[in-house]
């Protein structure tokens, strides 16, 4: 265990770890090695580098507290969130698809009825978004929760607003028996993600753009049925094909219509994954 060389560091890392007693921390903690020792070796990584890669997490952890999460953004640019979404979420055809949950969701968010416009004094366009929930056989699925949000016009969720003391453009619903839903809300618009920190920096210094293309975000749960976290994206954003979080797919976005009145209307039906045998359908997930 002396005179270990850049080659042999590794399996000496590994080997400290043999007594690991769980055996996924164990799994983890092998490849997490692995892959950032190679990664080091193939970039010739310098000390100097290094250093600042430290100071750059360092300053992601002091800009981050209860309501920005600069680690979460982090995970979000470099794709991670989404890798991680997309292979744990691999639903029969049909179903709806799931994307990235994002640093802005708020638990405990105030309940509406159905109809409702959750808007709550949000500036923006007004918007009726209505659909239905079923299942991948087309069975309605009654009373569905729908715990939904978004940013308003200037493309900023009610959090990043510190003034403010209330929830806007957020909020809880229930599906009708026949699995309909309908709340009114606010136009979404393309909103840049947080980018006055570290990420924002990294952003800039890799030549990319901190854009996001409109969405709402939906968190949807019934008994009987996998939760299911996504968005629906606007169909004439500019952009969709560059989200700087790699959240969009196909099947998730729709036509937002303006009415004569100038307001708008969007439609969406939803498809749960019925829940596995045996797992917790709709008890909520940990977010
Ligand atoms: C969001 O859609 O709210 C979001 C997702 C990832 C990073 C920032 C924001
Ligand atoms: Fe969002």
């Amino acid at each position: 265990m002396r005179n270990l060389n850049q080659d042999t560091i590794t399996d000496a890392v590994l080997a400290r770890h043999a007594g690991c007693a769980d055996p996924r921390l164990k799994r983890i903690l092998t490849s997490l090695v692995r892959h950032l020792h190679d990664f080091a070796r193939e970039v010739e990584l310098t000390e100097e580098e290094w250093g600042r890669g430290i100071e750059f997490l360092t300053r992601c952890g002091h800009i981050t507290d209860d309501k920005r999460q600069e680690f979460i953004l982090l995970s979000d640019v470099l794709g991670l969130s989404m890798l991680t979404v997309a292979q744990n979420n691999d639903k029969p055809a049909g179903c709806t698809e799931a994307t990235v949950f994002g640093p802005f969701h708020v638990q405990g968010a105030p309940h509406y009825e159905p109809g409702a416009d959750i808007s709550n004094g949000a500036r923006g366009i007004p918007c009726l978004v209505r659909g239905t929930v079923r299942g991948v056989n087309g069975e309605p699925v009654p009373h569905a929760q729908m715990d939904v949000w978004q940013s308003d016009e200037d493309g900023l969720y009610d959090v990043q607003h510190a003034e403010l003391d209330h929830a806007q453009a957020r909020g809880i619903l229930h599906a009708d028996e026949q699995g309909r839903y309908h709340f009114r809300s606010i136009l979404a618009v393309p909103y840049a993600i947080p980018h006055d920190g570290p990420v924002g920096e990294l952003l800039e210094a890799a030549g990319r753009h901190p854009w996001r293309p409109a969405h709402l975000h939906f968190m949807i749960e019934a008994p009987g049925y996998e939760t299911l976290i996504t968005h629906v994206f606007r169909s004439d954003d500019p952009y969709l094909d560059s989200d700087a979080v790699f959240g969009v797919r196909q099947s998730l976005i729709a036509d937002w219509v303006e009415q004569p009145d100038g307001t708008y209307l969007v439609e969406y039906d939803f498809v749960l994954n019925p829940a596995a045998a045996g797992s917790q359908a709709g008890a909520g997930n940990e977010h």
